[in-house]
């Protein structure tokens, strides 16, 4: 199965994939990564591992459709099975929801339905809640609203700062999204 990672940023998420992919041998392999600028971790990792990068810059095209489409032949040289989007700070339209149907995976730091959006785990410090947690989902043309693969749950305990939260959610987001990556792959979603 051959995969694209998209992120913008520090890239820890992709970084946790590719560790899964190599040391439990998955049957996939990350063969490009999509970034929306330059010079973000993620890059840098991708330069460590050896996996290929694209950059697109959106406003060099003249709308998102065409960065898009883009995209879109990029993924088809490559011949790209499935996306995991990785702190990919974007919408996608349909126009490449379309060219990979129910093949486009995201994780979000939240346990959607509750706090979509940008800021995920700041929304959920604010509220005060004791509990939030992370969240696997396919994509679709909205906010963080795509059917659910996997969820686990994270307490917010009162002693908390948004960074001793955040810290907790992203170790519970470099465990998650690997260990449901496997189970994607069991079930072969991205088989044709
Ligand atoms: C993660 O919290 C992810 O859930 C969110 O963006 C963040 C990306 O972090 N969508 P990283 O770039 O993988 O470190």
């Amino acid at each position: 199965v051959r995969l694209a990672v998209f992120a913008s940023g520090t890239g820890t998420n992709f970084k946790a994939l590719q560790a899964a992919i190599a040391s439990r041998r998955f049957n996939a392999k990350i063969v490009r990564l999509i970034v929306d600028k330059e010079n973000t971790g993620a890059s840098h990792l991708a330069e460590q591992f050896g996996i290929p990068i694209t950059v697109i810059r959106y406003a060099d095209f003249a709308n998102k459709v065409d960065a898009e489409i883009h995209i879109i032949q990029q993924l088809q040289a490559d011949q790209v099975d499935g996306i995991l989007l990785a702190g990919y700070m974007r919408i996608l339209t349909t126009t490449l929801l379309d060219a990979f149907p129910q093949k486009i995976i995201n994780i979000h730091p939240a346990w959607l339905p509750h706090f979509p959006g940008r800021h995920g785990i700041q929304d959920a410090f604010d509220a005060h809640v004791q509990e939030t947690g992370v969240t696997i989902h396919y994509v679709d043309s909205g906010v963080d609203t795509g059917t659910i693969v996997a969820q686990q749950k994270v307490p917010r305990y009162s002693t908390d700062t948004l960074e001793t939260l955040e810290q907790r959610i992203h170790q519970v987001e470099h465990t998650l999204y690997p260990d449901t990556l496997e189970k994607l792959l069991d079930e072969g979603v991205f088989l044709k």
